[in-house]
Protein backbone atom coordinates (compact mmCIF):
# COMPACT_ATOMS: atom_id res chain seq x y z
CA UNK A 1 0.00 0.00 0.00
CA UNK A 2 2.90 2.27 -0.07
CA UNK A 3 3.85 1.50 -3.02
CA UNK A 4 7.38 0.31 -2.58
CA UNK A 5 8.37 3.94 -0.48
CA UNK A 6 9.10 3.85 3.11
CA UNK A 7 6.66 6.20 4.27
CA UNK A 8 3.98 6.95 3.65
CA UNK A 9 4.59 10.40 3.76
CA UNK A 10 7.18 10.23 1.04
CA UNK A 11 5.12 8.32 -1.28
CA UNK A 12 2.06 11.45 -0.97
CA UNK A 13 5.44 13.68 -1.34
CA UNK A 14 5.64 11.95 -4.87
CA UNK A 15 2.02 11.68 -5.56
CA UNK A 16 2.22 16.02 -5.43
CA UNK A 17 2.99 16.32 -9.50
CA UNK A 18 -0.30 14.15 -9.88
CA UNK A 19 -2.55 15.63 -7.00
CA UNK A 20 -1.85 18.97 -8.43
CA UNK A 21 -2.17 18.05 -12.47
CA UNK A 22 -5.76 16.45 -11.46
CA UNK A 23 -6.62 19.04 -9.17
CA UNK A 24 -5.82 21.98 -12.14
CA UNK A 25 -7.16 19.30 -15.26
CA UNK A 26 -10.25 19.47 -13.05
CA UNK A 27 -11.18 23.10 -13.65
CA UNK A 28 -9.64 23.38 -16.65
CA UNK A 29 -11.08 23.28 -20.27
CA UNK A 30 -9.33 23.86 -23.63
CA UNK A 31 -6.89 25.83 -21.52
CA UNK A 32 -9.34 28.34 -19.81
CA UNK A 33 -10.24 27.70 -16.42
CA UNK A 34 -14.62 26.14 -16.13
CA UNK A 35 -15.18 26.60 -12.47
CA UNK A 36 -19.03 25.71 -13.45
CA UNK A 37 -18.87 23.20 -11.24
CA UNK A 38 -17.58 25.38 -8.40
CA UNK A 39 -20.88 27.44 -8.73
CA UNK A 40 -19.71 30.82 -9.22
CA UNK A 41 -21.62 33.00 -11.55
CA UNK A 42 -19.52 36.04 -13.33
CA UNK A 43 -22.36 38.40 -11.50
CA UNK A 44 -21.45 36.24 -7.74
CA UNK A 45 -17.72 36.90 -8.31
CA UNK A 46 -18.45 40.93 -9.39
CA UNK A 47 -20.48 41.10 -5.55
CA UNK A 48 -18.26 40.00 -3.65
CA UNK A 49 -16.38 42.83 -1.81
CA UNK A 50 -14.03 41.00 0.97
CA UNK A 51 -12.51 37.62 1.25
CA UNK A 52 -11.78 35.53 4.93
CA UNK A 53 -9.77 32.61 4.69
CA UNK A 54 -10.59 30.58 7.83
CA UNK A 55 -8.53 27.57 8.30
CA UNK A 56 -6.17 25.68 10.82
CA UNK A 57 -2.80 24.40 10.28
CA UNK A 58 -1.56 23.52 7.06
CA UNK A 59 -4.97 24.96 5.82
CA UNK A 60 -4.18 28.28 7.29
CA UNK A 61 -0.69 28.22 5.75
CA UNK A 62 -2.37 28.04 2.42
CA UNK A 63 -5.02 30.62 3.38
CA UNK A 64 -1.96 33.20 4.56
CA UNK A 65 -0.49 32.18 0.74
CA UNK A 66 -3.65 32.72 -0.72
CA UNK A 67 -4.09 36.10 0.73
CA UNK A 68 -1.22 37.58 -1.28
CA UNK A 69 -2.43 35.79 -3.98
CA UNK A 70 -5.87 36.52 -4.27
CA UNK A 71 -4.78 40.16 -3.72
CA UNK A 72 -2.55 40.97 -6.06
CA UNK A 73 -4.46 39.60 -9.27
CA UNK A 74 -7.84 40.42 -8.07
CA UNK A 75 -7.66 43.21 -5.97
CA UNK A 76 -10.00 42.28 -3.68
CA UNK A 77 -8.99 42.57 0.40
CA UNK A 78 -8.67 39.02 1.70
CA UNK A 79 -7.87 38.44 5.47
CA UNK A 80 -6.89 34.77 6.73
CA UNK A 81 -8.15 33.39 10.27
CA UNK A 82 -7.35 30.72 12.43
CA UNK A 83 -10.32 28.66 12.50
CA UNK A 84 -10.37 28.90 16.45
CA UNK A 85 -9.74 32.19 16.86
CA UNK A 86 -12.72 33.20 14.65
CA UNK A 87 -15.25 31.19 15.93
CA UNK A 88 -14.86 33.16 19.48
CA UNK A 89 -13.98 36.73 18.75
CA UNK A 90 -17.49 37.75 17.18
CA UNK A 91 -16.00 38.49 13.69
CA UNK A 92 -17.85 41.59 11.49
CA UNK A 93 -18.67 40.15 8.18
CA UNK A 94 -19.51 41.92 5.63
CA UNK A 95 -23.30 41.36 3.80
CA UNK A 96 -21.26 40.62 0.31
CA UNK A 97 -18.27 38.79 2.26
CA UNK A 98 -16.94 35.09 1.29
CA UNK A 99 -15.76 33.12 3.34
CA UNK A 100 -13.53 30.41 2.33
CA UNK A 101 -12.99 27.42 4.47
CA UNK A 102 -9.97 25.48 3.87
CA UNK A 103 -9.94 21.77 4.90
CA UNK A 104 -8.27 18.81 3.79
CA UNK A 105 -10.70 16.38 5.78
CA UNK A 106 -13.73 18.67 5.78
CA UNK A 107 -14.27 17.62 9.48
CA UNK A 108 -11.91 19.79 11.46
CA UNK A 109 -13.86 21.12 14.07
CA UNK A 110 -13.17 24.38 14.33
CA UNK A 111 -13.18 24.75 11.04
CA UNK A 112 -17.06 23.43 10.50
CA UNK A 113 -17.79 25.86 13.48
CA UNK A 114 -16.26 28.53 11.62
CA UNK A 115 -18.61 27.55 8.65
CA UNK A 116 -21.40 27.08 10.50
CA UNK A 117 -20.96 30.70 11.86
CA UNK A 118 -20.61 32.21 8.41
CA UNK A 119 -23.89 30.30 7.34
CA UNK A 120 -25.81 31.48 10.72
CA UNK A 121 -24.76 34.94 9.62
CA UNK A 122 -26.07 34.84 5.72
CA UNK A 123 -22.85 35.29 4.41
CA UNK A 124 -21.95 33.39 1.36
CA UNK A 125 -19.42 30.28 2.45
CA UNK A 126 -16.89 28.20 -0.53
CA UNK A 127 -15.30 24.89 1.11
CA UNK A 128 -11.95 24.14 -0.41
CA UNK A 129 -12.04 20.26 0.67
CA UNK A 130 -10.67 17.13 -0.52
CA UNK A 131 -12.82 14.54 1.29
CA UNK A 132 -15.95 14.22 -0.99
CA UNK A 133 -18.79 13.76 1.16
CA UNK A 134 -17.37 15.06 4.36
CA UNK A 135 -19.24 17.81 6.60
CA UNK A 136 -17.82 20.54 5.36
CA UNK A 137 -17.91 19.78 1.84
CA UNK A 138 -21.88 19.05 2.90
CA UNK A 139 -22.51 22.38 4.47
CA UNK A 140 -20.70 24.90 2.28
CA UNK A 141 -22.83 26.82 -0.17
CA UNK A 142 -19.81 26.03 -2.29
CA UNK A 143 -17.42 23.54 -3.10
CA UNK A 144 -14.06 23.54 -5.20
CA UNK A 145 -12.75 19.86 -4.50
CA UNK A 146 -8.88 19.23 -4.01
CA UNK A 147 -8.22 15.90 -5.78
CA UNK A 148 -5.12 14.98 -3.78
CA UNK A 149 -6.62 11.26 -3.39
CA UNK A 150 -6.73 9.96 0.40
CA UNK A 151 -3.56 11.50 2.90
CA UNK A 152 -2.87 8.80 5.30
CA UNK A 153 0.29 10.25 6.53
CA UNK A 154 -0.36 12.89 9.50
CA UNK A 155 1.87 15.22 8.55
CA UNK A 156 0.03 17.03 5.37
CA UNK A 157 2.05 17.69 1.58
CA UNK A 158 -0.54 16.57 -1.03
CA UNK A 159 -3.34 17.81 0.38
CA UNK A 160 -1.65 21.27 0.92
CA UNK A 161 0.07 21.70 -2.67
CA UNK A 162 -3.60 20.70 -4.06
CA UNK A 163 -5.18 23.54 -1.79
CA UNK A 164 -2.58 25.94 -3.32
CA UNK A 165 -4.10 25.01 -6.61
CA UNK A 166 -7.06 25.89 -5.65
CA UNK A 167 -6.27 28.84 -4.10
CA UNK A 168 -4.55 30.28 -7.27
CA UNK A 169 -7.73 28.89 -9.76
CA UNK A 170 -10.15 31.27 -7.34
CA UNK A 171 -7.72 34.27 -7.75
CA UNK A 172 -7.42 33.91 -11.28
CA UNK A 173 -10.90 33.50 -12.17
CA UNK A 174 -12.10 36.72 -9.99
CA UNK A 175 -9.46 38.56 -11.54
CA UNK A 176 -10.36 37.82 -15.08
CA UNK A 177 -14.20 38.62 -14.06
CA UNK A 178 -13.43 41.32 -12.59
CA UNK A 179 -11.06 43.00 -14.85
CA UNK A 180 -8.19 43.52 -12.78
CA UNK A 181 -5.60 41.08 -15.30
CA UNK A 182 -6.18 40.96 -19.04
CA UNK A 183 -6.58 38.26 -21.79
CA UNK A 184 -3.03 37.69 -22.02
CA UNK A 185 -2.02 37.69 -18.29
CA UNK A 186 -4.78 35.11 -17.58
CA UNK A 187 -3.66 32.76 -20.24
CA UNK A 188 -0.20 33.20 -19.31
CA UNK A 189 -0.82 32.18 -15.67
CA UNK A 190 -2.88 29.49 -16.66
CA UNK A 191 0.04 28.23 -18.45
CA UNK A 192 2.62 28.76 -15.94
CA UNK A 193 0.10 26.89 -13.68
CA UNK A 194 -0.29 23.88 -15.66
CA UNK A 195 3.87 23.30 -15.54
CA UNK A 196 4.08 23.33 -12.16
CA UNK A 197 3.37 19.27 -11.54
CA UNK A 198 6.82 18.82 -13.49
CA UNK A 199 8.54 21.21 -11.67
CA UNK A 200 7.47 19.95 -8.60
CA UNK A 201 8.39 16.48 -9.94
CA UNK A 202 12.18 17.96 -10.68
CA UNK A 203 12.68 19.25 -7.15
CA UNK A 204 11.57 15.96 -5.81
CA UNK A 205 14.16 14.10 -8.11
CA UNK A 206 16.91 16.20 -6.03
CA UNK A 207 16.02 14.96 -2.91
CA UNK A 208 19.46 13.39 -1.92
CA UNK A 209 20.65 16.51 -1.70
CA UNK A 210 18.67 17.53 1.04
CA UNK A 211 18.49 14.21 2.97
CA UNK A 212 22.36 14.67 3.12
CA UNK A 213 21.72 18.02 4.90
CA UNK A 214 18.64 16.63 7.08
CA UNK A 215 21.06 14.18 8.38
CA UNK A 216 23.24 16.83 10.04
CA UNK A 217 20.62 18.62 11.93
CA UNK A 218 19.16 15.86 14.10
CA UNK A 219 20.88 17.63 16.96
CA UNK A 220 19.32 20.84 16.15
CA UNK A 221 17.95 22.36 19.61
CA UNK A 222 15.72 25.42 17.57
CA UNK A 223 15.46 25.94 13.49
CA UNK A 224 14.42 29.54 12.35
CA UNK A 225 12.87 29.29 8.88
CA UNK A 226 12.39 33.61 7.10
CA UNK A 227 11.13 35.00 4.30
CA UNK A 228 9.17 37.76 3.75
CA UNK A 229 5.86 37.83 1.48
CA UNK A 230 4.72 34.87 -0.03
CA UNK A 231 8.10 33.55 1.28
CA UNK A 232 6.98 33.76 4.74
CA UNK A 233 3.37 32.17 4.19
CA UNK A 234 5.84 29.01 2.76
CA UNK A 235 8.10 29.36 6.38
CA UNK A 236 5.47 28.91 8.19
CA UNK A 237 4.65 25.35 6.23
CA UNK A 238 8.31 24.36 6.72
CA UNK A 239 8.26 25.05 10.26
CA UNK A 240 5.09 23.52 10.85
CA UNK A 241 6.68 20.81 8.97
CA UNK A 242 9.71 20.67 10.31
CA UNK A 243 8.46 20.29 14.36
CA UNK A 244 5.85 18.22 13.77
CA UNK A 245 7.85 15.41 12.74
CA UNK A 246 10.95 15.79 14.03
CA UNK A 247 10.50 17.34 17.31
CA UNK A 248 12.86 20.15 16.46
CA UNK A 249 11.28 23.45 17.93
CA UNK A 250 11.57 25.95 15.46
CA UNK A 251 9.66 29.21 14.24
CA UNK A 252 8.86 30.85 11.00
CA UNK A 253 9.36 34.63 11.03
CA UNK A 254 8.68 37.10 8.85
CA UNK A 255 12.45 38.23 8.02
CA UNK A 256 11.92 41.65 9.00
CA UNK A 257 10.10 40.90 12.05
CA UNK A 258 13.30 38.93 13.65
CA UNK A 259 14.86 41.90 15.14
CA UNK A 260 11.81 42.98 17.33
CA UNK A 261 12.62 40.25 19.65
CA UNK A 262 13.33 36.86 18.02
CA UNK A 263 16.91 37.40 16.95
CA UNK A 264 17.95 36.78 20.86
CA UNK A 265 17.82 32.91 20.23
CA UNK A 266 20.56 32.91 17.32
CA UNK A 267 23.37 31.21 18.84
CA UNK A 268 26.40 29.95 17.34
CA UNK A 269 25.58 27.52 15.06
CA UNK A 270 21.77 27.86 15.11
CA UNK A 271 20.41 27.08 11.91
CA UNK A 272 18.37 29.74 9.49
CA UNK A 273 16.53 28.87 6.63
CA UNK A 274 15.88 31.87 4.52
CA UNK A 275 13.54 31.13 1.46
CA UNK A 276 13.61 34.07 -1.42
CA UNK A 277 11.61 33.48 -4.38
CA UNK A 278 10.58 37.02 -4.50
CA UNK A 279 12.68 38.87 -6.83
CA UNK A 280 11.95 42.35 -4.84
CA UNK A 281 12.25 41.27 -1.40
CA UNK A 282 15.62 39.16 -2.45
CA UNK A 283 17.96 41.81 -0.88
CA UNK A 284 16.01 42.63 2.33
CA UNK A 285 15.51 39.09 3.41
CA UNK A 286 19.73 38.86 1.94
CA UNK A 287 19.74 41.78 4.92
CA UNK A 288 18.46 40.03 7.49
CA UNK A 289 20.32 36.72 6.92
CA UNK A 290 23.82 38.13 7.25
CA UNK A 291 22.08 39.82 10.50
CA UNK A 292 22.06 36.50 11.81
CA UNK A 293 25.24 35.49 10.23
CA UNK A 294 26.95 38.13 12.27
CA UNK A 295 24.73 36.63 15.55
CA UNK A 296 26.53 33.06 14.54
CA UNK A 297 23.76 31.24 12.22
CA UNK A 298 24.43 28.67 10.29
CA UNK A 299 22.88 29.65 7.12
CA UNK A 300 20.89 27.71 4.31
CA UNK A 301 19.14 29.64 1.33
CA UNK A 302 16.38 28.15 -0.53
CA UNK A 303 15.82 30.41 -3.91
CA UNK A 304 15.39 30.06 -7.86
CA UNK A 305 18.16 29.11 -10.17
CA UNK A 306 20.07 31.92 -11.09
CA UNK A 307 20.95 33.52 -8.10
CA UNK A 308 23.83 32.43 -7.61
CA UNK A 309 24.98 35.12 -5.31
CA UNK A 310 23.13 33.96 -2.49
CA UNK A 311 26.44 31.50 -1.78
CA UNK A 312 28.06 34.60 -0.85
CA UNK A 313 25.96 34.61 2.00
CA UNK A 314 24.81 30.96 2.39
CA UNK A 315 26.63 28.09 3.45
CA UNK A 316 24.24 25.57 2.02
CA UNK A 317 22.37 26.30 -0.87
CA UNK A 318 18.82 24.62 -2.23
CA UNK A 319 17.90 26.33 -6.39
CA UNK A 320 14.17 25.39 -7.42
CA UNK A 321 12.85 26.29 -10.76
CA UNK A 322 11.78 29.66 -11.54
CA UNK A 323 7.79 29.95 -12.40
CA UNK A 324 5.50 33.24 -12.07
CA UNK A 325 5.91 34.63 -8.51
CA UNK A 326 2.57 33.93 -7.13
CA UNK A 327 3.12 30.50 -7.31
CA UNK A 328 6.28 29.50 -6.03
CA UNK A 329 5.08 28.78 -2.91
CA UNK A 330 4.30 25.15 -4.58
CA UNK A 331 7.76 25.18 -5.58
CA UNK A 332 9.31 26.36 -2.35
CA UNK A 333 7.90 23.65 -0.34
CA UNK A 334 8.89 20.69 -1.56
CA UNK A 335 12.33 21.02 -0.27
CA UNK A 336 10.83 22.28 3.27
CA UNK A 337 8.54 18.92 3.55
CA UNK A 338 11.53 16.72 2.07
CA UNK A 339 13.53 18.41 5.30
CA UNK A 340 11.19 17.30 8.05
CA UNK A 341 10.95 13.65 6.43
CA UNK A 342 14.65 13.44 6.33
CA UNK A 343 15.16 14.84 9.80
CA UNK A 344 12.39 12.86 11.07
CA UNK A 345 13.57 9.76 9.59
CA UNK A 346 17.47 10.42 10.48
CA UNK A 347 16.12 10.62 14.27
CA UNK A 348 14.57 7.22 13.65
CA UNK A 349 11.17 8.75 14.95
CA UNK A 350 7.74 7.75 13.54
CA UNK A 351 7.41 10.25 10.28
CA UNK A 352 3.96 8.81 9.28
CA UNK A 353 2.12 8.73 12.93
CA UNK A 354 4.06 11.53 14.98
CA UNK A 355 3.25 11.88 19.13
CA UNK A 356 0.05 13.53 20.63
CA UNK A 357 -1.29 14.28 16.69
CA UNK A 358 -4.36 12.53 15.58
CA UNK A 359 -4.92 13.00 11.23
CA UNK A 360 -8.47 14.88 11.86
CA UNK A 361 -8.87 17.27 14.13
CA UNK A 362 -12.57 16.37 15.27
CA UNK A 363 -12.51 18.09 18.78
CA UNK A 364 -11.64 21.77 19.27
C1 LIG B 1 -0.12 19.58 9.41
C2 LIG B 1 -1.51 19.19 9.28
C3 LIG B 1 -2.53 19.94 10.06
C4 LIG B 1 -3.82 20.14 9.25
C5 LIG B 1 -4.90 20.77 10.13
C6 LIG B 1 -6.17 21.04 9.37
O1 LIG B 1 0.73 18.79 8.63
O2 LIG B 1 -1.82 18.28 8.56
O3 LIG B 1 -2.03 21.16 10.51
O4 LIG B 1 -3.54 20.94 8.15
O5 LIG B 1 -5.17 19.93 11.24
O6 LIG B 1 -6.73 19.85 8.90
P1 LIG B 1 -7.82 19.85 7.76
O7 LIG B 1 -7.17 20.36 6.54
O8 LIG B 1 -8.26 18.43 7.65
O9 LIG B 1 -8.93 20.77 8.23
Amino acid sequence: EKAGFEHFMMKEIHEQPKAVRDTLNSVLVDGKLDMSAVGFSDEDIKKIDQICIVACGSAYHVGVAAQYVIEDLAQIPVRTELASEFRYRKPLLSKNELVIIVSQSGETADSLAALRLAKEKGIKTLGIVNVVGSSIAREADNVFYTLAGPEIAVATTKAYSTQLIAAYCLAIQFAIVRGTIDEAKYLELIQEMAQLPDKIQKIIEDKERIQWFAAKQVNAKDIFFIGRGLDYAVSLEGSLKMKEISYIHSEAYAAGELKHGTISLIEDGTLVIGVLTQSELYEKTVSNMVECRSRGAYLMGLTTYGNYNIEDTADFTVYIPKTDEHFMTSLAVIPLQLMGYYVSVSKGLDVDKPRNLAKSVTVE
